[in-house]
């Protein structure tokens, strides 16, 4: 049953509090102003994220992830989702530049910066602080420990995966949720949702979209950072639920 659409994927429910993710050929930018349809990305988003979502398992961090179905699906479990995006930055790039205008772009930062948004595309996913969320009751200051936390080790996880390949993680985006009163990260890590640039400067994320290229050389990077990350390891075996 499908559930919900997003511009990036839809969620169908499967029951026993399982899901579908699957990823769409769309690509979006400026909440939707700027939208294609790239043949091909929604399988190499799908896989991308299936795979960097079993690198965080394997090194301790609960996802929702269970196992990738195959084309542009993925099982998950299904989250009550905080209505919060969590980025971690790196490097000073994209909104941080612009409220923080003496940052140059790419600077490295001292340390990683842990930062809220609400997700609420009425409000346009507005920065806050932690405690406003605590003060809408969405989260408790203890969660807030343990939503930094989560993010910090997904970031030193991810950005040695990137390093050894030769790639900076300048910044990603992830969601959280309640998985059986479990804190898990949830929905996707992919081109979409990260930026990571080669030595010569290079994105291999969406970034390029933003900045204009075509769908074609948007799909191309795609393609370089799924072949990077690597082919999921987890297949869905029960033929039955691929449908
Ligand atoms: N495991 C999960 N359980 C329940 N919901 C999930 C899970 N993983 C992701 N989601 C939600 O599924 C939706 C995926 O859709 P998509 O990312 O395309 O939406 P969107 O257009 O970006 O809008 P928004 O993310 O603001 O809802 C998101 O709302 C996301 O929060
Ligand atoms: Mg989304």
């Amino acid at each position: 049953m499908l559930v919900y659409e997003g511009k990036a994927k839809k969620l169908y429910d499967l029951g026993n509090g399982t899901a579908r993710l699957v990823f769409k050929d769309e690509v979006t930018a400026f909440n939707g102003a700027r939208r294609e349809v790239v043949s091909g990305k929604g399988v190499l988003s799908a896989k991308t994220s299936s795979r960097l979502f079993e690198v965080l398992e394997d090194n301790g961090i609960p996802t929702h992830y269970i196992c990738y179905e195959g084309g542009a699906s993925v099982r998950v479990r299904l989250a009550k989702v905080i209505p919060l995006e969590v980025i971690v930055r790196n490097y000073a790039y994209g909104s941080m530049l612009k409220r923080m205008p003496p940052l140059k772009k790419l600077a490295r930062l001292s340390k990683p910066i842990v930062e809220l948004h609400f997700k609420n595309d009425e409000a346009g996913d507005p920065l806050i602080l932690p405690e406003d969320a605590i003060e809408a009751k969405i989260i408790d200051w203890s969660v807030w420990d343990e939503i930094k936390s989560l993010a910090l080790k997904a970031n030193s996880v991810l950005t040695n995966l990137f390093e050894k390949k030769g790639l900076k993680l300048i910044d990603f985006k992830i969601e959280v949720g309640w998985v059986d009163s479990r804190l898990v990260v949830i929905d996707e890590i992919s081109g979409d949702t990260i930026r990571v640039i080669d030595e010569k400067g290079e994105h291999l994320d969406k970034e390029l979209f933003r900045k204009g290229a075509s769908g074609k050389q948007l799909l191309e990077a795609y393609k370089r950072l799924q072949t990077i990350v690597g082919e999921p390891e987890r297949v869905c075996s029960d033929a039955s639920l691929q449908s």
